[in-house]
C-alpha cells in the first residue's frame, strides 16, 4: 500500500455529514472520531451514526475510539459497517484479545498510543495489529498544534515494523496538514488523518489530492 489520506469528519457540518463525506471522493477511508467525554473530554458519535455513515458512502470508515471500556464497545463498531477499528492502548484492559476479535469480526484492527506512550513496551503486540496510530496531537479535539516530538517516535515505530517483516500500517492523527505532512512521511508514516486541513479548505478534495501528493514526493 503506498500513501493513504483519512480526512476526520470531527470538523466537519455535522448537519449534514452525508454531504461533507460526499465531498471528498479521493479520499482512501472516512475517519470518524468517537468520544466519549471520558477517556477525552468532548463527546461525539455512537455505533448508530457509524451505521447510517457506512450506508451513505462506498468510502470504508477508519473509526478511531477515544472511549473508555474499549473492550466493551469496540465490536459494536464493526457491527456497525467500520472497515477499520482503532482502541487506545491506554484505555484497553486486553489488547491482544480485542485485536483478535476485532479482526474475527471482519475489519482491520488498529492500536492508538497519545503523543506521551512508548511503543517499545508493544513491540512484540505488532503482529497482531494491522495498523499504529500515532497521535500527533493529545487527543479530544480538531484544529490542535502538530507535535513534533512525536517525530522520533514515528521513526522506532516504522523501525520495529521493518525490523520484524511486519506490513502494519503506521498512521499520524493530529494537525497534520501541508505544511507538516512531508515530516510525518520521512518519519514512516503512511497513513494520514487530517481533519481542518481537509475540510477547511476552499475544495476539500483538492487539499485530499494535494495531501497525497506531498507526502509521495
Ligand atoms: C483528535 C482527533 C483527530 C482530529 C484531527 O483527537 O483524533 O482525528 O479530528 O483534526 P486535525 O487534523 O484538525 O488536527
Ligand atoms: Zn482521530
Amino acid at each position: 500500500m503506498g500513501v493513504q489520506i483519512t480526512p476526520s469528519i470531527l470538523n466537519a457540518d455535522f448537519a449534514s455529514l452525508g454531504e461533507e463525506v460526499a465531498r471528498i471522493p479521493s479520499a482512501d477511508w472516512v475517519h470518524v472520531d468517537v468520544m466519549d467525554n471520558h477517556f477525552v473530554p468532548n463527546l461525539t458519535f455512537g455505533p448508530s451514526m457509524v451505521e447510517a455513515l457506512a450506508r451513505s458512502t462506498h468510502v470504508p470508515l477508519d473509526v478511531h475510539l477515544m472511549i473508555e471500556d474499549c473492550d466493551r464497545h469496540a465490536p459494536a463498531y464493526v457491527e456497525a459497517g467500520a472497515g477499520s477499528v482503532t482502541f487506545h492502548v491506554e484505555a484497553t484492559r486486553a489488547p491482544v484479545r480485542l485485536a483478535r476479535e476485532i479482526r474475527a469480526k471482519g475489519a482491520r484492527a488498529s492500536m492508538a498510543l497519545r503523543p506521551a506512550t512508548p511503543v517499545e513496551p508493544y513491540e512484540d503486540l505488532l503482529p497482531e495489529l494491522d495498523m499504529l496510530l500515532l497521535m500527533t496531537v493529545e487527543p479530544g479535539f480538531g484544529g490542535q498544534k502538530f507535535l513534533d516530538m512525536v517525530l522520533p517516535k514515528i521513526r522506532r515505530a516504522r523501525d520495529l515494523v521493518r525490523k520484524h517483516g511486519l506490513e502494519t500500517w503506521l498512521q499520524v492523527d493530529g494537525g497534520v496538514s501541508l505544511e507538516t505532512i512531508e515530516r510525518c512521511a520521512e518519519a514512516g508514516a503512511d497513513v494520514f488523518v487530517a481533519g481542518s486541513a481537509v475540510y477547511s479548505a476552499d475544495d476539500p478534495d483538492e487539499m485530499v489530492r494535494a495531501l497525497r501528493a506531498r507526502a509521495d514526493t
